[in-house]
């Protein structure tokens, strides 16, 4: 069973809500840190949420925010992280290849839900080279 942990915050709600339900279709159990409506929050909270459940669980995770730039500095501030901000699948690819990347994070107002899901897919699918 494949696992992955996702999280946003009320400006990445869409996007996740889209992104989980495709990559439940792809197999994925989906564990959803939140935020679960589209109130005003603060997006490093679940940032840290999703980034201690996969420091200690070892599975990726996704991270989603308006311009996924927060939500990759919040992300990057723990050891056992290391979150790529990615906009193009050249970017999702060189990262898991390259950077070993544990976390990919998308921004719902910068890229469009079509290149957000192969950009995931992407990620999800390529391995580090070492
Ligand atoms: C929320 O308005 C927005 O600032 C946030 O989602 C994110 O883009 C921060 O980096």
């Amino acid at each position: 069973m494949k696992s992955i942990h996702m999280a946003c915050d009320h400006a990445g709600i869409e996007l996740k809500e889209t992104l989980r339900a495709h990559l439940e279709k792809m197999g994925y159990t989906v564990t959803d840190h939140g935020t679960y409506s589209k109130e005003s929050c603060d997006y490093p909270v679940f940032a840290h949420a999703l980034c201690n459940a996969v420091e200690a669980e070892d599975v990726p995770g996704i991270l989603i925010c308006g311009t996924g730039i927060g939500m990759s500095i919040a992300a990057n501030r723990h050891k056992g992280i290391r979150a790529a901000l990615c906009g193009c699948e050249f970017q999702a690819r060189a990262t898991r290849q390259h950077n070993n990347a544990n976390v990919l994070c998308l921004g719902e107002r910068v890229t469009g839900q079509g290149v957000a899901l192969d950009i995931a897919e992407l990620f999800l699918n390529t391995a580090f080279e070492g």
